[in-house]
Parts: C-alpha cells; sequence; structure tokens
C-alpha cells in the first residue's frame, strides 16, 4: 500500500477501499504518510466526496487510531451535545447544568474558538480559578459528584482527527461534509456517550451557509452515531444572527449565569430547553421538566458545583474590558438584519478570539447587542457595544460592522425566524 496510489484514486473520482482507508489513517497517525502527501489526499476529498461507506470507515478508522473513554460504570444514562459552532453560542454552559440537574450525565468534551467562532473552554476559562484540562479519572469524577463535566478531550482521543484538523486548518480543506461529520463524529463516538444531541448551525455565522448543507452534514452525522450505537439525533438551528444579546467570553458567561437564574434572552432560552428535551429523551428520560429545573434553582445548583469541582469561583467577579465603544443605530426602523458572521469577526478582532491556536484570548473583549432583528430602533441610539482591553482594534472591528451587516427598514418588519428550524 501507498500513499501515491490512493491519493490518485481519490483525485480521479474513485471510491476509496476499506484497506486504503485504514492504512493510510494509520500511517499518517504514526508520521509514515508526510503532512503534504495527506493534504492532497483531503483535497481530493473536498472536490471529490467521499461516499456513505467510505465516510463510515474514515471514520471508525479515526476512532481506532486512539483510546476510548468508558463511562459503563456509571450510575446514570449518559448525554452530551455537539454544536457545529456559531457566534454567541454559549447554550453549553446552561444546558450541561440543567440536563445534569434533571437526571443524565453529561460528559461534554469541548473546544476552543478558532476564527469567528468562540469556543466554550475559552468562555469558561474566564471565570477565576477554573481548569479546562482534566485527568482521565478527574472526568469521570467530576461526573459522578455533579453530573455534568466540560473539559479538554486529553491527546489520545482520536489522535488522527488531532493531526488532520490541524493539517485542514491550514490548506483550506475545513469545507468538506465527509471531512467535518467524520472528524466531529470520531471524536463523539471515542468519548463514550450513550447519547448525542447534534445542534447543526445554518446561516452566514455557521460553517454552513446552506439549509441543505446543514441538512446533508446533519443526516451524515445522524447516520454514523447510529451506525456505532449511539442515539443520534440532530436539530438544525438558525445561525444567521447572533444567539443572545452577547458574543465573547466573559460576556457570554454573564448571559448565561442570566438564563440559569431564570431570566437571559428568549432566544438562547428556547435552544437551551429544545435541546435539554431532546437529550434528555435520548437519555431514556422524556419525563424530566427542564423548564422547572430552570425555575427552581436546580439548575443553577449544578452550575454552582460543576465550577467549583474544576477549581472555579462561581461567585468571583467576571473580567470586564478596560475599553467600550457604542456603535448607534444608523436610521430609525425596524431592524431587519443583524449579521452574525460580521458580529463574530468583530468580538474576534477585538480580541475575543484567537488567529492562531497558540493566540491568548481577552476575556472580556466582544460585542454586546441592545437590540434583536425584529426590534425598533431609533436613529443614534446605543445599538451594539464594542469591548476590549486594547482600542486600537475598535477600528478594525467597527469596519466589520459596515456595509450591509446591520440593517433597518423605516416601515419594514423582519422576517419571522424560529430559532429551531428542523429535527433529523
Ligand atoms: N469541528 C470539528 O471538530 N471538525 C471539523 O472538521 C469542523 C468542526
Amino acid at each position: 500500500m501507498d500513499a501515491i496510489t490512493i491519493i490518485r484514486a481519490k483525485r480521479d473520482g474513485h471510491a476509496l477501499t476499506p484497506e486504503q482507508i485504514d492504512w493510510v489513517i494509520d500511517a499518517y497517525t504514526r508520521g509514515a504518510v508526510a503532512d503534504e502527501q495527506m493534504a492532497a489526499l483531503a483535497m481530493a476529498i473536498l472536490l471529490n466526496g467521499m461516499d456513505r461507506a467510505e465516510i463510515a470507515r474514515w471514520t471508525a478508522a479515526m476512532i481506532a487510531s486512539g483510546e476510548r473513554m468508558d463511562f459503563s460504570s456509571l450510575p446514570l444514562p449518559t448525554v452530551d451535545k455537539h454544536s457545529t459552532g456559531g457566534v454567541g453560542d454559549k447554550i453549553t454552559l446552561p444546558l450541561a447544568p440543567l440536563v445534569a440537574a434533571c437526571g443524565a450525565a453529561v460528559p461534554q468534551l469541548s473546544g476552543r474558538g478558532l476564527g469567528h467562532t468562540g469556543g466554550t473552554l475559552d468562555k469558561l476559562e474566564s471565570i477565576a480559578g477554573w481548569r479546562a484540562r482534566l485527568a482521565g479519572d478527574e472526568v469521570t469524577r467530576v461526573l459522578r459528584e455533579t453530573g455534568a463535566v466540560v473539559c479538554a478531550a486529553g491527546e489520545g482521543l482520536a489522535p488522527a482527527d488531532r493531526k488532520l484538523y490541524a493539517l485542514r486548518d491550514v490548506t483550506g480543506t475545513v469545507e468538506s461534509i465527509p471531512l467535518i461529520a467524520s472528524s466531529i463524529m470520531s471524536k463523539k463516538i471515542a468519548e463514550g456517550t450513550g447519547a448525542l444531541v447534534l445542534d447543526v448551525k445554518v446561516g452566514s455565522g455557521a460553517f454552513m451557509k446552506t439549509e441543505a448543507d446543514a441538512r446533508e452534514l446533519a443526516a451524515t452525522m445522524v447516520e454514523l452515531g447510529r451506525d456505532h450505537g449511539v442515539r443520534t439525533v440532530a436539530l438544525l438551528t438558525d445561525m444567521s444572527t447572533p444567539l443572545g444579546l452577547t458574543a465573547g467570553n466573559a460576556l457570554e458567561v454573564r448571559e448565561s449565569v442570566e438564563v440559569l437564574a431564570g431570566g437571559g434572552p428568549a432566544d438562547v432560552v428556547e435552544l437551551t430547553l429544545a435541546l435539554a428535551r431532546e437529550m434528555l429523551d435520548a437519555a431514556g428520560l422524556p419525563d424530566a421538566d427542564p423548564a422547572r429545573a430552570l425555575a427552581d434553582g436546580s439548575a443553577m445548583d449544578r452550575w454552582r458545583r460543576m465550577i467549583a469541582a474544576q477549581g472555579g469561583d462561581p461567585d468571583a467577579p467576571l473580567p470586564e474590558a478596560k475599553e467600550r465603544h457604542t456603535v448607534d443605530a444608523p436610521a430609525s426602523g425596524t431592524l431587519t438584519g443583524l449579521d452574525a458572521y460580521a458580529v463574530g469577526v468583530a468580538a474576534w478582532r477585538l480580541g475575543a478570539g484567537r488567529a492562531r491556536k497558540e493566540d491568548p484570548v481577552q476575556a472580556g473583549a466582544g460585542v454586546e447587542l441592545h437590540a434583536k432583528p425584529g426590534d425598533r430602533v431609533r436613529a443614534g441610539e446605543p445599538l451594539l457595544t464594542l469591548h476590549t482591553d486594547t482600542p486600537e482594534r475598535f477600528e478594525a472591528a467597527l469596519a466589520e460592522l459596515g456595509g450591509d451587516a446591520i440593517r433597518v427598514a423605516p416601515e419594514g418588519e423582519a422576517p419571522a425566524r424560529s430559532t429551531v428550524l428542523d429535527r433529523i
């Protein structure tokens, strides 16, 4: 077996054989296939696709490249949620303790933000003392004690994906449905969860810009999960405008705590409850009542325990940025559009995100919204507040928010928009 024959086969539009897939993933993980060869193969896959059988084998080979976690000794059913990434997507923060408060165990291995999308670990690290890295037995301990753990995946979990994702990131080969589906699902299956709910985002702030692509990604991932015995469902959700009223690390923690306290923006509450119901159903707890757990304080109680179990102080004041700048509504009327991608890039430029993996993030940086599409706004009144420690960044953020990013129509109405678009 050799890499060149495999690259040529995919370049010329042929399906790869199971033996070719197993060999190339294993050889790449061991360093016997070079980065430039894998980059060529990833580009050939991006251009020519893979059929369902190839995707299934590719995913299985990536799972087999590392260790699998096992939570079968826990007395509770396990269920996880994965979002394909968006702007202001802080849902994991209220959702994990909420589902734990309703009786399931939530092992949530999460990532960091890259580019315009935020990462759950960056958000939680704005809480003083909180640790994302846990040793293997610590993950189970926190899960046992609090019912939920949100932490970084260990080095041994799907190492083929770890290597390949970093390579795709720098070779223009991220946007391939077979590669995204196998990347996400290999990690989730290796994580050992019994059930999984996928939040597949669609819109300007998401990887998938069209509903057709989002549907195909969702269906591919659901099939992979079910093939591996993981009860999997997907919700297709809107990412044309940011979720909630904040995009940025500590800003989003603050908003999540508001939701856990029974308040918070309507779209964040709606999506948190919709995902919680799916997770509880998939975990075999269809009679649990997540709305009640939000209202009676039990979800907040779990949150505090979960943060404290990972070294965090749930009562510590959250960091705030040193400088603020407001952006006023350009006209009076109805806000008909506030573009998720533009807000996400603005938050990134302000310091909430990173350009390279090793860059630090500013905990207090980000964008705060004072109106959502559909709201009436008045010319000259604040529409957004930009937060950063480094005011020289305001100019770059403001440049992202020009053009068509903010749309106000004097007589217009925002198109009716629901947060959850479909269930797959
Ligand atoms: N998230 C992942 O884990 N992998 C991808 O390929 C894209 C998003």
